[in-house]
């Protein structure tokens, strides 16, 4: 006989947690950024593989950087939202230690969703670049013209790049890990289907 899943355990003994979801404005807000994310480092890759002359390569980085800056505005207003009201408690059948985890995890994810945009818009207002976002109006600048804080921005922007690929890399797989061996539909709380068991 198969051994019952966490879910179904829960829901024996009525865990309420398991049963909630984010409210709808987080989840639409998480998956925004998430979709922004997945658009926005591959649109680097290739940016920094053109050809200095090729003569897309203006528009692929105003685009990246456009994407960019839309990420910083969804955080800020995610982060205002968060704070605001309640965010669902992890399941208590997860355990305690990786509840930790999943919190150090999620705090650094918002901090590289503030660094990646903050050190690029660095490297680009400090180098004499402005952003013309999405070809519809300039973003004012707001650090001063100087190339070596620009250059500064560039390489925290680079050393970053490492960090958000990492942290991307262990926020998917610990959500797999949730689903497919824990057997907590962690998943549900971003999709909303806790919330209507
Ligand atoms: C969440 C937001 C962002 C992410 C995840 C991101 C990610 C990246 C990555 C992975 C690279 C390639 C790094 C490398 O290997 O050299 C890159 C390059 C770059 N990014 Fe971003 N970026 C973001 C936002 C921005 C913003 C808002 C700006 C400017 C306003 C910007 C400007 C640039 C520039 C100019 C480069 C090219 C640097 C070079 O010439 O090597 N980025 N970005
Ligand atoms: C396929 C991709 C992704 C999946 C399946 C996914 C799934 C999830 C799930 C299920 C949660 C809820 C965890 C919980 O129950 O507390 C969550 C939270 C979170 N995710 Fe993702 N995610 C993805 C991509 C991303 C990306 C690209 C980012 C940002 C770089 C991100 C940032 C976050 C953050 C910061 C939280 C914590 C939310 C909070 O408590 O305020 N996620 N994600």
């Amino acid at each position: 006989m198969s051994r019952p899943s966490r879910v179904a355990s829960t829901a024996s003994t009525a865990l309420p947690s398991v049963h909630t979801a984010y409210s709808l404005t987080l989840r639409v807000l998480h998956w925004l950024t998430a979709l922004c994310m997945f658009v926005v480092i591959p649109l680097a890759w290739y940016m920094t593989s053109l050809d200095r002359h090729d003569p897309m390569r203006g528009n692929w980085i105003n685009l990246h950087k456009s994407i960019g800056l839309t990420v910083l505005l969804l955080t800020l207003i995610r982060v205002v939202t968060r704070l605001s009201g309640n965010a669902p408690p992890l399941p208590a059948s997860i355990p305690a230690f990786e509840q930790t985890l999943a919190h150090i995890g999620h705090g650094l994810l918002y901090v590289i969703l503030f660094a990646m945009p903050i050190s690029g818009y660095i490297n680009s207002y400090g180098g004499g670049h402005p952003v013309n976002w999405f070809w519809l109006f300039q973003v004012p600048g707001v650090v001063p013209q100087d190339k070596a804080l620009g250059h500064l921005g560039g390489q925290i922007h680079a050393l970053l790049a490492w960090a958000t690929y990492a942290l991307i890399a262990g926020h998917v797989l610990a959500v797999i890990y949730h689903q497919l061996i824990e057997r907590v539909d962690i998943l549900g709380r971003m999709t909303g289907r806790a919330a209507r068991r």
